[in-house]
């Protein structure tokens, strides 16, 4: 644990002047101030510039340095808010579980595409759910989907599970442990299978760098080399999809590539690939023979 030098903050200090004494980047040191605000004081984020002369009292004082501490060594803005926004939600999240990436908002969209195409009730499949992301959001946005979410984690689904009561989502979306689809009845069909599988090198050096210290390793890294897990839900989606049904997967930026040859080799149609708001091919998705 990072000491923070309190020196230059003090208790005396207005808002305004503790984000500007702060050590963190001013973005990051308003976030934690408006999270103390809503906690404290029941103010909105604007209170930040509407009443930036105000002071902390004791107590929201000394828990801005236990997390201004926190942010120092490296913990993630999410872990230490215990939220994240994510499309139309948001969502508990806590070390056991992946913290939700804009980017994976696109497979989101590509499932509800598809709903909306079809235009009927529709049955989703969501593997390795993390904290409910991507089975959470389409639910919200989708009433007439019925979501099935898988993941192997104990803690991840004891997560979602949370987060699905707390979102009012819990008859929509059914929460299932097991290895992909291991855990789902093995005559099931869905119209949509969607994941965002762990797919980073294990020799990846960003899996020792910045907010990916403190993730889960097996939300991450396949241990290997980035492709087993998309391999392995690719090659099964057949059994497991209606006919003309579609599978999307996201992958790592060098991934599109090999991804698409996963799909061509299991005789999915209708391959194609999809970019994220950075410009980088970022998922795939392809359709079982109609
Ligand atoms: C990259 S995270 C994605 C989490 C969430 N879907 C999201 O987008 O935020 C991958 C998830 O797959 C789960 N996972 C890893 N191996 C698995 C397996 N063999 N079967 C099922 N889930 C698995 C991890 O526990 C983790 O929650």
């Amino acid at each position: 644990m990072v000491i923070v030098n309190v020196s230059r903050m003090s208790i005396t200090q207005s808002l305004r002047e503790l984000i500007s004494h702060c050590a963190l980047q001013a973005n990051e040191a308003r976030i934690l101030l408006a999270h103390l605000l809503e906690k404290h004081y029941q103010l909105p984020r604007s209170a930040l510039l509407s009443r930036d002369d105000m002071h902390l009292n004791e107590q929201a004082f000394e828990e801005w340095g236990s997390l201004v501490s926190r942010r120092i060594s490296g913990e993630p803005i999410a872990y230490i808010l215990g939220k994240k926004g994510f499309h139309n939600i948001e969502l508990q999240v806590g070390p056991g579980v992946l913290i939700p990436r804009p980017e994976t908002e696109l497979l989101v969209e590509i499932a509800l595409a598809e709903i909306t195409k079809l235009n009927k009730p529709t049955k989703v499949l969501d593997l390795g759910t993390g904290s409910g992301t991507i089975a959470l959001s389409i639910a919200s946005a989708a009433p007439y989907a019925s979501v099935i979410a898988t993941d192997q984690s104990a803690e991840a689904l004891s997560i979602a599970r949370q987060n699905g009561e707390i979102l009012n989502l819990g008859d929509q979306v059914q929460f299932l442990q097991g290895s992909w689809y291991e855990a789902i009845d093995q005559k099931s069909h869905f119209d949509v299978i969607i994941s965002n599988p762990p797919y980073i090198v294990d020799q990846d050096p960003h899996l020792s760098q910045g907010d990916l210290r403190f993730e889960p390793a097996s939300a991450l890294t396949d241990f290997g080399n980035g492709l087993s897990c998309l391999q392995e839900i690719i090659s099964n989606a057949d059994r497991f999809l209606k006919p003309g049904g579609l599978i999307a997967v996201e992958h790592g930026f060098d991934q599109s590539k090999a991804v698409v040859d996963l799909m061509k080799i299991v005789g999915l149609l209708d391959i194609q690939v999809h970019l994220d708001l950075a410009g980088h091919c970022r998922a795939a998705s392809g359709r079982k023979i109609p």
